[in-house]
C-alpha cells in the first residue's frame, strides 16, 4: 500500500461510487485508459484485484469493498482537516503554549486577557516557572513562545527585547537603611538575606554582582517564590533582591521599601524568545505580533504607572 497515491485512491473511489470507469473518467476530467491504469496500479499496490467484471457489470471484490470503506473515512477526515485549517487561518481555533519566568506573571496574564477576548477560540496554556526550567523547556521545544530575562548560551534563538526588568533591594519599611541614600554595597553583608532558589535567574544575577565586588551575604532563608519572599521581608525575616515588577500590590508597598544601594537596580530585560528557525504556528505568530506591539505598549504603561 506504500506505493499507492492519494490520486489513485480518489480515482478508485469515483469508479467504485459510479460503478463505472466511464463515468468516473467524466467526473474527474480524465481519459478512460488513464482511469483504468490508475486503478490497475492501485490493485498492484494492494496485491489483490479491486473489481471484477461479470458480463457488462462491474463489481467490487471483497478487497475493493474494504478499500472503498477506507477511502470514504479517509476523505471525510481530510475534508475535516481542511476545514480545521481554514478555521486556523481565520484564527477561529487553535492552541497557544507559553512559558514565562516568575516575574513576568505580573504582566503576561493581563495581556492575555485582551488577546483572548479578541480570539476566543484560541486555548492558551501558560507555564510560569524559573529561569532554569524555562531554559529546559526552550531547549526541548515544549512551547511556542518564552518570556525570559537570562538568555541561554550555545543555543540558536530568535531574541526580541520586550520590557525592562530591573532588580531592586527590598527591605521592610521599618528598616533603618530605608532613610539612607546611596548605601554602599558592602553594607548588605551585615544584613540577613532572603534568596531565591538555585536555578532562579534573579539569584544568578544577584550572585554575579556580589561575586564581582567580593561580597558574601548571609543567606538566612531560601524561598522558591517571589510572593513568599515579599511576605518574609514584610514579616521582618530579612532583606532581598527581587524584580521591580513584583511590587504590584498597594498594600504590600506600604510594608516594603526599595533601598537606594549602589550598583542597583541591576538592569535586566525580559525577552520574547523562540528557537531560531522554528516556524511559528499562525496562532503563535499572531500572539507574538500582538505581544511585541500592543502588548509591549500596555506593559510599558503599566510599568511606568507602577513606578
Ligand atoms: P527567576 O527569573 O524566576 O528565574 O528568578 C526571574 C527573572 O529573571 O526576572
Amino acid at each position: 500500500m506504500r506505493q499507492a497515491t492519494l490520486h489513485q485512491l480518489k480515482v478508485f473511489e469515483a469508479v467504485a461510487r459510479h460503478n463505472s470507469f466511464t463515468r468516473a473518467a467524466e467526473e474527474l476530467f480524465l481519459t478512460q485508459p488513464t482511469v483504468s491504469m490508475q486503478v490497475k496500479q492501485l490493485a498492484k499496490a494492494v496485491g489483490l484485484p479491486l473489481f471484477e467484471q461479470v458480463g457488462k457489470r462491474l463489481y467490487l471484490t471483497t478487497a475493493g469493498k474494504e478499500l472503498f470503506g477506507t477511502c470514504k473515512e479517509l476523505f471525510e477526515k481530510l475534508s475535516l482537516f481542511e476545514s480545521t485549517i481554514a478555521d486556523l487561518k481565520g484564527l477561529k481555533r487553535g492552541a497557544l503554549r507559553l512559558s514565562v519566568i516568575t516575574t513576568a506573571k505580573y504582566i503576561i496574564p493581563r495581556l492575555l486577557g485582551l488577546f483572548s477576548q479578541r480570539y476566543p477560540g484560541i486555548d492558551i496554556s501558560l507555564k510560569v516557572t524559573n529561569h532554569e526550567r524555562i531554559s529546559d523547556r526552550l531547549l526541548t521545544n515544549q512551547d511556542d513562545i518564552y518570556v525570559m530575562s537570562q538568555l541561554p548560551q550555545d543555543f540558536d534563538i530568535a531574541i526580541h527585547p520586550f520590557l525592562e526588568n530591573p532588580l531592586v533591594v527590598l527591605a521592610p519599611r521599618s528598616h533603618p537603611l530605608v532613610k539612607e541614600k546611596n548605601i554602599p554595597l558592602k553594607r548588605l553583608a551585615d544584613e540577613l538575606f532572603i534568596m531565591r532558589e538555585p536555578g532562579s535567574g534573579t539569584r544568578q544575577a544577584v550572585q554575579k554582582l556580589f561575586d564581582e565586588h567580593g561580597i558574601s551575604v548571609r543567606v538566612k532563608l531560601e524561598l522558591g517564590s517571589n510572593e513568599a519572599i515579599k511576605q518574609a521581608i514584610a514579616g521582618g525575616l530579612g532583606i532581598s533582591v527581587l524584580s521591580r515588577h513584583t511590587l504590584t500590590s498597594e498594600s504590600m508597598n506600604r510594608e516594603i521599601a526599595i533601598l537606594d544601594v549602589e550598583h542597583f537596580p541591576i538592569h535586566r530585560h525580559w525577552y520574547a524568545v523562540y528557537p531560531a528557525g522554528k516556524q511559528l504556528s499562525i496562532v503563535a505568530q499572531t500572539f507574538f505580533d500582538y505581544l511585541m506591539h500592543e502588548g509591549k505598549a500596555i506593559a510599558e504603561q503599566t510599568f511606568l504607572n507602577g513606578l
